[in-house]
C-alpha cells in the first residue's frame, strides 16, 4: 500500500512516501526550489518521492494532508472577531491565501496527482505531529507531548500512544502558545520568525537570565502544566507583521536592530567582522543586554516545557516520552527534559517541525486509521535524493571541473583525514540528503574540532555567522560518553539527530574547543556504523590520526540558503566560499593552494 503524506502552506512544505508503512522517501521542498522554508505546494518533493517509489500519482492508495483546513479557517475567523478592528488587515490577507490555496487543497491534490478525492484524507495538525514522533519511535507505549506555534486551533497537546493508537487527551489553544511566545522574542532580538529561533538559543549562553521575572509577567504557568499568555503584550493575534507591542517594549527596552552585529566583552570583536567600530564598548553593553533577554526567554521556555513534561508523567505514569512540534527542535530544552523530567527515554524525530507533519499524517493513516501493525522505528534521517557516481562524474566532466576520482574508499578517507589534520575545511557530500533541518554527515561541512581557531576559520571562510552560533560535533556513538555527559548514549535516538545539547566533559573541553559552546555544552550527533558506515569510517580514521573520534560538522550551505541537494548546488557553494576541498561521493575537488 502506497501512502503519500504532504505538509504545506504554513512553514516547511514536505512530502513523504510510505510503502506498507515503511518510509521510501522523505524530503522538504526547500531543498529542490532553493527557497528557505518554502511553504508552497511541494511539487518537487512529491515528484522525488514518486520517482523513488517508481510509481505515478494516480497509483497512490491514499494522499494524506497534515492538517484540516476548515478548522484553521475557523480559528482565524474567531480570533479576528475577537480583536476587530485591529485585526482587519490580518483578516483580509488571510482570506486571500485561504481562498486561493488552503481551502482548495483537496482539489489541488486531486488535480496535481491524478488521484480521486475519495483517496485524499486529512489528519489534524497536532495529531500529525504526535504521530510523526510516536509512530516512528521504538516504543510500543509512550507519553506524547506536542508543542508548536499553532496548528488549526491547538498550540500544544498531551497524549498517550499505545500500539498503533494515539489518544491526545488534553490540549492548549491559540493564542496561548509557547512557540509564538518564543517567536515574539525571536523578532524582538532582530531575527526572522521561524528561522532565527536557533540564534536565540545560541545567544542565550552568552547572557544571564536576569529578566526571568519580566518574562513571567507575559506568561502565567498553571499547576496542571498548561499556561496562559497575557495578550496585553502581544499583537500576533491581530497583526501579520508584528508579534509584540509597545507594552512589551516598555518592559524589555527597544528591540535589537536586525542588522546589528553580535559581540560582547566575553566574545571580543570577531576578527572576520573587520575593524572594531568606535562605539565598541557601547555595542558590547547593548548586546549583553540582548543576550540576557535571550537567556531569560530560553530559561522560561525550558521551565514551561519541564512543567508540561512533569505533569504528563504524573498523569500517565509512563516511562518514555515522544516530543514533536517546532518547539521539539529546541535541543537545549530537550537535554534538560532528559536530565530533569522523570522519563527514562525520549524520542524526537529529525523533522520535528511542520515538515515532519507530512510523515506523521501518512503514518497515522496507515497505522491508526487502517489499523495496520507497526513495523520498526526510524533510526536514521537519510531519506532524501542521492546522486550516483555516474551522475557526479557527468556533472564534473560537463562543467570541465578538475577532480580526482578515488575508487578505493580507504584511500579517500586517508586523503580527507590528512587534509583535516592540516586545518582544511571540507565539503562532504554523499548518499541521500537528510530529512529535517540538520546536516548529519551526508551534506555537511567538516573540520578539525581540536583547533581553537577553527570556529573563526569556518565562519570567516564559509558561514559568515555571528560567534553565538555554535558548531556541532559528530562523534562515534560508542565513544560518546568519553567526551559528553550523556550516559547510555547509544540508547538515545534524539542524539542521532542533534536534538540534545549536553555538557562536554570538563576534562575534554580544552581538547575540543571548536565544538564546545561558551557554556561548556555541545549539540552532539552520535554516528553509528550501521546507519552511516562511510561517515562513521571517516570519523574513525580521523580519530586514529587526531586522537579524538570527533569532527566538527556544520550544514553544507551558505548563510541564509537551504542545505545543498545536488552536486551542482554543492559545487556552487564550494566556489562561492573559501572551503578548501569538496568530496562528492568518490570524487575529490580541490582549490589551488
Ligand atoms: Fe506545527
Amino acid at each position: 500500500m502506497d501512502i503519500l503524506g504532504i505538509s504545506c502552506y504554513y512553514h516547511d512544505a514536505a512530502a513523504v512516501l510510505l510503502r506498507d508503512g515503511k518510509i521510501v522517501a522523505a524530503a522538504e521542498e526547500e531543498r529542490f526550489t532553493r527557497i528557505k522554508h518554502d511553504y508552497e505546494f511541494p511539487h518537487n518533493a512529491i515528484q522525488f518521492c514518486l520517482e523513488a517509489g517508481g510509481i505515478q500519482g494516480s497509483e497512490l492508495d491514499h494522499v494524506v494532508f497534515f492538517e484540516k483546513p476548515f478548522r484553521k479557517l475557523d480559528r482565524i475567523l474567531m480570533s479576528v472577531l475577537q480583536t476587530y478592528p485591529q485585526s482587519w488587515k490580518v483578516f483580509r490577507e488571510s482570506m486571500i491565501t485561504w481562498m486561493i490555496d488552503k481551502l482548495w487543497v483537496g482539489s489541488t491534490i486531486e488535480s496535481k496527482l491524478g488521484v480521486s478525492k475519495s483517496k485524499v484524507l486529512f489528519c489534524e495538525h497536532h495529531l500529525s505531529h504526535a504521530a510523526s514522533a510516536y509512530l516512528c519511535s521504538p516504543f510500543d507505549e509512550a507519553a506524547i507531548l506536542t508543542v508548536d506555534g499553532v496548528g488549526e486551533w491547538v498550540t500544544g497537546t498531551w497524549g498517550v500512544g499505545r500500539g498503533n493508537e494515539i489518544r491526545l487527551y488534553k490540549q492548549m489553544e491559540f493564542p496561548h502558545s509557547l512557540g509564538l511566545l518564543y517567536s515574539a522574542f525571536t523578532a524582538f532580538l532582530g531575527f526572522e520568525v521561524n528561522e532565527g529561533e536557533y540564534k536565540v538559543m545560541g545567544m542565550a549562553p552568552y547572557g544571564q537570565p536576569r529578566y526571568v521575572d519580566k518574562v513571567w509577567k507575559l506568561v502565567k504557568a498553571n499547576a496542571d502544566g498548561s499556561f496562559a499568555l497575557d495578550m496585553d503584550y502581544f499583537c500576533f493575534h491581530h497583526s501579520t507583521d508584528r508579534t509584540f507591542n509597545r507594552r512589551f517594549v516598555e518592559l524589555f527596552g527597544d528591540p535589537r536592530p536586525p542588522k546589528m552585529q553580535f559581540y560582547t566583552e566575553a566574545t571580543g570583536f570577531p576578527k572576520y567582522f573587520g575593524q572594531a567600530p568606535p562605539n565598541y564598548s557601547e555595542e558590547c553593553r547593548l548586546n549583553q543586554h540582548f543576550a540576557d533577554v535571550a537567556a531569560s526567554i530560553q530559561r522560561v521556555t525550558e521551565e514551561l516545557l519541564l512543567g508540561m513534561a512533569n505533569q504528563l508523567h504524573r498523569e500517565t505514569g509512563l516511562k518514555r516520552l515522544c516530543i514533536a512540534g517546532g518547539v521539539g527542535l529546541n535541543s537545549v530544552a530537550n537535554g534538560r527534559i532528559l536530565r530533569e523530567a522523570p522519563f527514562e527515554e525520549l524520542y524526537v524525530q529529525p523533522a520535528a517541525g511542520d515538515g515532519g507533519g507530512a510523515l506523521g499524517a501518512a503514518l497515522w493513516a496507515y497505522h491508526t486509521l487502517m489499523g495496520k501493525p507497526r513495523n520498526g522505528c526510524m533510526d536514521h534521517a537519510y531519506w532524501g535524493r542521492s546522486y550516483s557516481s555516474g551522475e557526479v562524474s557527468s556533472f564534473l566532466r560537463e562543467n570541465s571541473i578538475p577532480h580526482q576520482q578515488v575508487e578505493n574508499d580507504q584511500t579517500l578517507l586517508d586523503m580527507v583525514t590528512e587534509r583535516l589534520m592540516r586545518g582544511k575545511v571540507i565539503g562532504w557530500f554523499q548518499g541521500r540528503f537528510e530529512w529535517g533541518p540538520r546536516a548529519l554527515g551526508n551534506r555537511s561541512i567538516i573540520a578539525d574540532p581540536r583547533n581553537p581557531e577553527m570556529k573563526d576559520i569556518v565562519n570567516a571562510k564559509i558561514k559568515f555567522r555571528e560567534p553565538y552560533r555554535p558548531f556541532a560535533p559528530s562523534v562515534l556513538a560508542e565513544c560518546t560518553e568519553k567526551y559528553f555527559e550523556l550516559p547510555n548514549a547509544v540508547r538515545h535516538y534524539p542524539a542521532r539527530y542533534m536534538l540534545y545539547v549536553v555538557p562536554v566533559k570538563t576534562a575534554e573541553q580544552s581538547h575540543l574547543p571548536a565544538i564546545t559552546h561558551v557554556d561548556g555544552t555541545g549539540r552532539l550527533q552520535t554516528v553509528f556504523r550501521q546507519q552511516n558506515p562511510r561517515y562513521y569510517n571517516l570519523i574513525e580514521r580521523f580519530g586514529q590520526a587526531a586522537g579524538v573520534p570527533v569532527v566538527l560538522n556544520t550544514s553544507f550551505n551558505l548563510k541564509g540558503e537551504p542545505i545543498v541537494n545536488t552536486p551542482a548546488n554543492a559545487f556552487n557553494t564550494f566556489t562561492k566560499s573559501e572551503m578548501d576541498c569538496l568530496v562528492l561521493e568518490n570524487f575529490l575537488v580541490e582549490k589551488p593552494a
